[in-house]
């Protein structure tokens, strides 16, 4: 029997004494205030606690080492002392998505309680480990700073919000979320409430050959085990183009290594995850496309409509071959960005359960009716039958635009007839969701001799990997900002999107901005550097302005 006192109370427990404090506050404890940001792997210190007066991750802390411990987590705070952090980090903006930021509550505890008036240097390493996504530390290092001076003072904080017009009002729920009683979807529960778990492909090219689901079937616990073969209505899905399959069926090719080929639906996510790796896929590797460039002109298809997946061209003016032939300065340089992942701290999860005549979802998505639409088709359900509720998301940033598991759990709800939870765990997130496109840019821009600019020669290449997601208007949105904020008179202008068997990309923050804003600006420097011009100037002299478009 270990015990201990958790939050003021005595716990006993006589379990598997190797399981993380973090499950058994999250699943035993039903403390969902400690977050699982990392699946374990002790990097995110969302799921900070204190434990002895000493702040601990509670993923790496088996339950064996606590018999006799003192654990607090957020709701263990004193509720003066509590109110006094909680609105330091509201008045400051310090919280956004709210995700990390119990931790940083307890973090603020902790240090306040050893160092009253700590130094920013001091802050920002007891906060060095701490991840955040949303916020910015400015905030965060500001509200410590706050709720210092306050304690110092034995001053409470009151929000200076009189809900005035003109005023600003407090951030909507931020209170909840700082104290970690606004649940995420992973922090709901219900009443026999099943687990999910997916077979991902092992390559990201493979014709399908078999798939055998007799073991996962037979393991403790498994309630049923789903391939293609079950899905009642339509199997591909998309944002905009319905590439995408819902599972890759025996016979099909892989397009990447996020592809889903069947899930275990088990009584507990261990039990799902293990019979999972029962599953026997017999795979026909087939060589990958892995380079955009290639892909252009590959025999190898990822799509049997070919690998480009849309093209854009903007002209305006003369044609810029001869005011290159005749402008005094000319620059031309290839760019490259590479893929970039969104990294929000809440991995994806979705809940569905019997609602009604149809399904029930409780989603994080950043488009809940988009959801509902796709589902309602791939269950054959009218869209009446489904009902997506909206959970506020753990950071999303476009990488949670497209379906992730959301059908899956829909799925196998309609499949069971019983609630059912899928969540990611950070492998399986970093392989499944759209990323930000690498771009490959070439850019040609002339200016006369005052720095004026006189044309510009864009050509995009985005890599949108396996499926479309939105990749074709990511690449018109390159192509509508390629110039910049700059007013051009002549411009020639051509964006493609070409598939890969790379992982998918999409929506992120910018669409497409981010990437072609660096190769203007590069190109603008280049520009400098050759005619002498002041790199302030010539932006300033050459950005667009009223009547100029
Ligand atoms: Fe920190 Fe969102 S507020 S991760």
């Amino acid at each position: 029997m270990i015990e201990f006192v958790l939050n003021g109370y005595k716990h006993s427990y006589d379990g598997d004494p190797e399981i993380s404090l973090l499950k058994y506050l999250r699943n035993i404890a039903k403390i969902t205030s400690v977050k699982d940001g990392c699946s374990g792997q002790a990097y995110c210190n969302d799921c900070l606690t204190e434990i002895n007066q000493k702040p601990q991750l509670s993923c790496i802390t088996p339950l064996k080492k606590l018999n006799g411990a003192q654990i607090t987590t957020v709701e263990g705070i004193p509720q003066k002392l509590r109110d006094i952090i909680v609105n330091a980090f509201l008045i400051e903006g310090a919280v956004q998505c709210g995700y990390c930021t119990p931790a940083m509550i307890l973090r603020t505890k902790i240090l306040l309680e050893n160092n009253p008036d700590p130094a920013i240097v001091e802050i920002r390493k007891a906060f060095k480990n701490h991840l955040c996504r949303c916020t910015g530390y400015l905030a965060i290092i500001a509200a410590v700073k706050r709720a210092a001076l306050a304690l110092k003072k034995q001053k409470s904080i009151s929000l200076p919000y009189s809900g005035k017009i003109g005023q600003s009002l407090p951030k909507y729920d931020a209170y909840e979320k700082a104290i970690g009683a606004s649940p995420f979807v992973d922090d709901l529960s219900f009443e026999g409430l099943l687990a999910g778990a997916l077979k991902f492909s092992d390559f990201p090219r493979a014709r399908i050959l078999s798939i055998n689901i007799d073991e996962a079937k037979k393991y403790p616990g498994v309630v049923a085990v789903f391939t293609a073969d079950d899905i009642p209505g339509e199997r591909f899905n998309g944002l905009i183009i319905d590439d995408w399959p819902v599972m890759v069926a025996k016979g099909e090719s892989t397009c990447y290594i996020g592809d889903v080929l069947a899930g275990v639906v088990a009584e507990n996510e261990d039990s799902a995850r293990e019979a999972v790796n029962l599953i026997q896929v017999e795979y026909e590797e087939l060589p990958a496309l892995t380079d955009m460039e290639t892909a252009e002109t590959s025999s190898i298809k990822v799509h049997s409509g070919g690998n480009l997946l849309d093209s854009c061209k903007i002209k305006r003016g003369k044609p810029v071959d001869e005011i290159f032939q005749q402008a005094p300065f000319v620059v031309e340089q290839k760019f490259e960005t590479q893929r970039i992942e969104h990294a929000f701290l809440e991995t994806e999860a979705a809940i569905a359960l019997p609602y009604d005549e149809g399904i029930r979802i409780y989603s994080q998505s950043q488009g809940v009716y988009e959801d509902r639409k796709q589902i309602a088709r791939i269950l054959g359900l009218s869209i009446d039958q489904i009902q997506v509720i909206l959970i506020p998301t753990g950071g999303g940033f476009g990488g949670k635009e497209d379906l992730t598991v959301q059908h899956h759990a829909a799925l196998f709800t309609f499949l069971t007839n019983r609630p059912v939870k899928i969540h990611l765990n950070r492998e399986e997130s970093l392989i499944m969701h759209p990323k930000r496109h690498p771009f490959r840019m070439n850019y040609q821009l002339a200016c006369d001799k005052k720095g004026n600019f006189q044309a510009l020669r864009v050509k995009i290449l985005g890599d949108s990997g396996a499926y479309a997601s939105v990749g074709m208007k990511v690449l018109q949105r390159a192509a509508g900002h390629a110039s910049g904020a700059y007013y051009i008179p002549n411009v020639d202008i051509e964006a493609k999107a070409v598939y890969t068997n790379n992982l998918p990309c999409g929506a992120m923050r910018g669409f497409g901005v981010n990437q072609v804003t660096f190769a203007m600006e590069g190109s603008i420097d280049q520009l400098c550097k050759k005619g002498k011009f002041d790199r302030f100037q010539i932006r300033y002299q050459n950005a667009l302005d009223k009547g100029l478009c």
